[in-house]
């Protein structure tokens, strides 16, 4: 770590030879002839990396990046945090892998998560550990179906769970879907409350889907026969970063209650300080019955678990839910200090405040750019949404891929999602340098001058919508009418 509290590579982004630069090319190649054609991530950053440093990557030809991805939201805490790396340097030394026999690491990591799980949870849950976040969603609509007595969940439009065999039946996407010998299951779908494009009407916020849900569970015709659990990712996350309004999980909380119905949050992209909170279901004070936490836990090392209410069930069979890789001691270790991080820290608060300018800064560039529709998003987890209209709302994958493809080339990292890859979504580590910051939006409004203007660019653009979840944001102005920095002086 740099004496001045640096982590990342100081001189990002720094371009020496345009990506893919040779010695990328050859390794991304060697790979095309080794591995399979599905390898997806190499079409979207097409790098082969040498380092990873705090918020910065550095491929193998020397260039650069600012990492806006951060391994999908895995790595709240930069690349290599110090503290990670010492308590994995540490296990790494005792012992790797020990079945679920209890060790040092599993203990304390236990008595650091329990405390500070959401809500209710806190201090009263039970944990089942598994290993990747569709294996946690898989386990814990198992363990609701148990618990209950019932088969049957409802998942939301728009929603990510995993596509492993069972997950990928709660996932909504068709691209996911087509690929799985495995689909099926016992899963109703229910319209997620998208202020941006609502499915059941503009004005119906989250009333228009709990009314479908009530019409699901009251009618004998609805043609759903039992229903066991709620599976919500408090925001959506490959869904495109969708904010849902502030009344919907208290109100779906209050529908759960009323039937019955277990709540179960998924939390493993939107945990672990991401949003600005501990937790993404914190900002509506809701406690789900069961939760689902992977990506960030671990710090990179794949870890992945399930806490749910101690009184759900009496007891469950030994063996309920199995796998070699459950609660594997490196990531154990890793775990206990991501969470004495966040904990000890001002991390998250210092997230959920930098987040807001990030939203305020990424609007003031809609003004000029009307092919940006909708910005949203908590904390580090900002959609910003392109469309070839602002008025009809058209999504604009294209011109998102094309911000992709122009960032890349300016040394900064930025993934899409959504159903038509139409939002751009930032999710930086959390650790990310000010000064890293401002370079990356330096680099994005450069972009967004260089894509292709959207055919109704040219025309006057319509003041662009306040989404309807967040409070109406004006852009602070500083110095010369430009928006103020990131953290105007002595702000943090
Ligand atoms: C909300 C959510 N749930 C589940 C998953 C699946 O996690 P994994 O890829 O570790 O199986 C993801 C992955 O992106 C996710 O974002």
């Amino acid at each position: 770590m740099a004496a001045d509290g640096w982590r990342s590579f100081p001189d990002a982004p720094k371009i020496v030879h345009p990506p893919p630069g040779p010695r990328s090319r050859a390794l991304l190649a060697r790979q095309a002839e080794l591995e399979t054609d599905a390898v997806a991530y190499p079409g979207y950053f097409p790098i082969a990396v040498a380092e990873g440093r705090g918020s910065t990557i550095e491929d193998v030809d020397g260039n650069r990046f600012i990492d806006w991805v951060a391994g999908i939201s895995v790595l709240n805490l930069g690349h290599r945090h110090p503290r990670l790396e010492a308590a994995l340097r540490a296990q790494s030394e005792r012992v790797w892998h020990a079945l679920e026999l209890p060790t040092e690491a599993r203990i304390r990591f236990l008595e650091e998560l329990i405390p500070v799980l959401p809500g209710g949870l806190a201090g009263r849950a039970k944990v089942l550990f598994t290993v990747t976040g569709a294996d946690a969603v898989e386990t814990a609509v198992s363990l609701a179906e148990y618990a209950t007595g019932r088969a049957g969940v409802v998942a939301f439009s728009g929603a990510y769970h995993g596509v492993h065999g069972g997950a990928v039946n709660l996932t909504a996407g068709r691209r996911y879907r087509a690929t799985s010998a495995f689909v099926g299951g016992r899963v109703v779908r229910v319209p997620f409350p998208d202020p941006y494009r609502s499915v059941l009407g503009a004005d119906e916020g989250s009333a228009g889907t709990i009314r479908y849900l009530e019409h699901l569970v009251r009618d004998p015709a609805s043609g759903v026969d039992d229903l066991a659990a709620v599976v919500v990712e408090p925001i959506q996350g490959e869904g495109g970063y969708v904010v849902p309004p502030d009344d919907f999980l208290p109100e779906l909380r209050a529908f759960c209650d009323r039937h019955g119905l277990l709540l179960i949050a998924d939390e493993v992209q939107s945990g672990l300080g991401r949003t600005g909170k501990f937790w993404a279901v914190d900002h509506a004070k809701v406690t789900p019955d069961i939760v689902c936490i992977a990506k960030s836990i671990g710090g990179g090392i794949p870890l992945s678990l399930v806490a749910y209410r101690a009184d759900l069930v009496k007891e469950l069979p030994r063996g309920f839910h199995l796998g070699t890789y459950r609660g594997n001691p490196l990531g154990l270790a890793v775990g206990v200090e991501v969470l004495r991080e966040l904990k000890t820290t001002d991390l998250i608060a210092r997230t959920a405040r930098r987040g807001d300018r990030l939203i305020d800064r990424f609007r003031s560039f809609q003004a000029d750019h009307p092919s940006i529709g909708d910005v949203r998003g908590r904390g580090f987890m900002i959609g910003i949404e392109f469309v070839d209209s602002p008025t009809r709302r058209t999504p604009w994958g294209d011109g998102a891929k094309a911000m992709r493809r122009a960032l890349l080339q300016r040394g900064v990292l930025m993934h899409t999602a959504g159903a038509f890859d139409q939002v751009l979504r930032f999710m930086a580590p959390l650790v990310i340098e000010d000064e890293l910051l401002e370079r990356g939006l330096a680099a994005f409004e450069a972009a967004l001058d260089e894509i292709d203007p959207a055919p109704e660019r040219t025309v006057p653009a319509p003041a662009p919508p306040a989404p309807r979840s967040l409070a109406p944001r004006t852009a602070p102005v500083g110095a010369g009418g430009r928006p103020s920095p990131i953290l105007p002086s002595g702000a943090d």
